[in-house]
């Protein structure tokens, strides 16, 4: 798929079909997520996809949704706020960090002709506990990944003279 219409096919799914994600699909999307950049290169994160049903079933204990319990393979992103760049004020650029692997994650899903969703609305305390997670690291982002089996909600955007200028 050429990359833009990778980015045009990105949508949050939240419906997913009984079916495995290919192995080689997630040799792919590991490479994917290993070449995105990070402050410093530091790559302060730990990206894993869980295929396991018992550590799948303890993820959905901490996010409210029903369809996420739907997908074969849900993939948890931890963060070091300790070991990452920081600013020169002092903030740690933790967030930025991982949202770029996240996104390198999510578009090479959708390359795959796979179906993701960022999740961050879950309860960050009972998810680091329910998965062993320890100080200085944190789950940052969680996602869902497999074939989908829901349309995406209405694409809705504003408008781009907004968002997007061109200054010269
Ligand atoms: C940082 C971040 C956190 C998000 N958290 C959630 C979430 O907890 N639950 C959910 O259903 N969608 C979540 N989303 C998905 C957004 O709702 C979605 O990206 C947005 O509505 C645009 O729709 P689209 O992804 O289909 O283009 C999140 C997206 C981002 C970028």
């Amino acid at each position: 798929m050429d990359f833009y219409n990778v980015v045009k096919n990105r949508r949050s799914i939240r419906g997913y079909k009984n079916a495995a994600v290919p192995s080689e699909a997630l040799e792919r999307i590991g490479e994917a997520v290993r070449s995105a950049p990070s402050a410093c290169n530091i790559q302060p994160w730990s990206f894993r996809v869980v295929l396991n049903d018992e550590m799948r079933q303890k993820i959905c204990q901490c996010y409210s949704a029903d369809w996420l319990k739907e997908a074969p393979a849900i993939a948890v992103v931890l963060g070091n706020a300790e070991s990452c760049w920081k600013r020169l004020e002092g903030d740690p650029i933790i967030s930025m960090d991982i949202g770029i692997v996240m996104e390198h994650f999510v578009l090479a899903a959708t390359a795959e002709g796979l179906g993701t969703c960022w999740i961050c609305a879950y309860d960050v305390e009972k998810m680091n506990k329910a998965l062993g997670i320890m100080a200085p690291w944190s789950v940052y982002a969680i996602s869902p990944l497999g074939y989908a089996n829901a349309e995406p909600r209405e694409f809705d955007r504003k408008p781009l003279d907004e968002l997007f200028k061109v200054i010269d």
